[in-house]
């Protein structure tokens, strides 16, 4: 009988790509998935580094499936990706339940592994990447498995060179790699034949990618004219490589979409300095008013750290202050956490907890307000809407996102799932706008 696979996934988009990647490569091999634990003959959890909450999490989580295989032995027990390549094999050590331990660049060997040591070998495959592996790395080609048909993540890069002070993933996904050109186009237009009408475009830090000469505005005007998709996303991109031609694609390419997730970290040039960010606050907001300047209706998210070590009352203003002046349509916000073997590792974590969860809550409160008042801005507006879920909330609305990625639900029935839909919007809160639909933008004849 076919060996059923549970998997699980926390962290970034490039975990949820390497899972889907791996979801697939399993199935084309015999093995089929189940949507619990106990169904499972093979259970694999990618886990997440980049902060201690994630890796607590994954611990957690892994001493529950050890438990389980207490009882169950037969049961084979995978960690993969950030947390089980920074750990190896001392987790394998602390963790004697545990079978295998993947690293993010090994996942696509798993299938291979599982064949090749089916039970209680307690290996580690994780060993760093060199010269040899980063080319090596794209050979395999597999398409993404997704539950959601209608959206879909693609690699260009893996890796970061940019070490910023505070960050681990360097250290667990290794130097930057580019993807061939011609691998990017093919998956895209793959996808797009199967029914996908947005692509994300995905790197730690995308719009560095170079390839043959090409960089990501290059890359953009490709996608945009050589593959069938309806819609072109990217993240996530660093300040420091924003190029003046990004911005014009994003002015003028038609398929590209109207938003940018763009890091800011803080807004102290002091805290941003140490951070090891490569820009000051005045140069990202010359760049962030350049690029609302050029680019229609564009929305700006950002990521945020508070409380990094020896940040002040004063640098803390900072950051308020430049949240207020861009105005982001949304941000992630995080409380420092030390990651160790990063450079900031060496630095006192010198601000107190409940400081910390003071200014977090602080700047979470306005950056609410903030989107609260932009999404109010758009009430009686017309938007382009890709329908793409069932509302979780309510079985009769329907989930789906404007190109500005922003969340809108609408009522309607199930021909609505995977088409853009033309939405007046009607109301608003600070997360998520509500509107009606108006009319079909276009159909696509469904390709056979
Ligand atoms: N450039 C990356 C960022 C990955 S980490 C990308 O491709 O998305 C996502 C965010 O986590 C970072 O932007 C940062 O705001 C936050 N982060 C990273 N390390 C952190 C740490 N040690 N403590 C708190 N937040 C952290
Ligand atoms: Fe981490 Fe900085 Fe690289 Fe992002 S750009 S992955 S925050 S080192
Ligand atoms: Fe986490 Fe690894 Fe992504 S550390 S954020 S899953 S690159």
């Amino acid at each position: 009988m076919a060996k059923r696979v549970y998997l699980q996934t926390f962290g970034c988009q490039m975990n949820v790509y390497d899972s889907e990647r791996l979801k697939s490569s399993l199935l084309s091999q015999g093995y089929r998935m189940t949507k619990t634990p106990r169904d499972a003959d093979i259970i694999v959890l990618n886990t997440c580094s980049v902060r201690e909450k994630a890796e607590r999490r994954a611990w957690g989580r892994l001493s529950e499936f050890c438990r389980y295989k207490q009882k169950n032995p037969e049961v084979v027990l995978v960690a993969a990706g950030c947390m089980a390549q920074r750990l190896g094999q001392a987790l394998t050590e602390k963790m004697p339940y545990l079978d295998l331990v993947v690293g993010p660049d090994r996942i696509l060997q798993l299938p291979e592994y599982l064949q090749n040591h089916p039970k209680k070998s307690q290996l580690a495959i994780c060993s760093s990447r060199n010269e040899f592996d980063s080319q090596k790395i794209w050979e395999k080609e597999v398409l993404p498995h997704r539950k959601i048909r209608f959206t879909s993540f693609v690699a260009v890069s893996r890796g970061c060179n940019n070490f910023c002070s505070y960050c681990v993933v360097p250290y667990v996904r290794g130097p930057e790699t580019h993807r061939p050109i011609q691998q990017i186009i093919r998956e895209v237009q793959l996808l797009a034949r199967s029914g996908c009408k947005e692509v994300t475009l995905i790197g730690q830090n995308v719009n560095s990618y170079q390839f043959e000469g090409k960089d990501f505005a290059d890359l953009l005007q490709v996608v945009n004219d050589q593959t069938d998709i309806e819609w072109i996303r990217f993240m996530t991109s660093h300040p420091k490589d924003l190029s003046e031609r990004l911005v014009e694609k994003m002015a003028t390419l038609p398929k590209l979409c109207e938003h940018i997730h763009l890091p800011l970290q803080s807004g102290s040039d002091r805290i941003l300095k140490k951070m090891n960010r490569g820009y000051t606050s005045s140069d990202y907001l010359k760049l962030t008013d350049r690029i609302k300047k050029r680019v229609e209706d564009v929305s700006l998210s950002t990521d945020i750290i508070v409380g990094f070590p020896s940040e002040t009352e004063e640098d803390f203003e900072q950051t308020l202050k430049l949240l207020r002046k861009v105005e982001f349509d949304s941000a992630f916000m995080f409380r420092y956490s030390v990651r160790e073997g990063t450079k900031a590792a060496q630095l006192k974590d010198d601000v107190p907890e409940d400081e910390k969860l003071n200014r977090l809550h602080a700047i979470i409160q306005l950056q609410k307000e903030i989107s609260g008042r932009k999404n109010q801005r758009l009430l009686g507006k017309i938007f382009e809407v890709l329908v793409d879920e069932r509302s979780r909330r309510n079985q009769n609305k329907w989930k789906g996102k404007t190109r500005s990625n922003k969340t809108v639900i609408v009522d309607g029935n199930e021909d609505l799932l995977g088409k853009i839909v033309s939405v007046r919007i009607s109301s608003s809160d600070s997360f998520t706008l509500f509107g009606e639909v108006q009319h079909q933008i276009f159909e696509k004849t469904p390709i056979n």
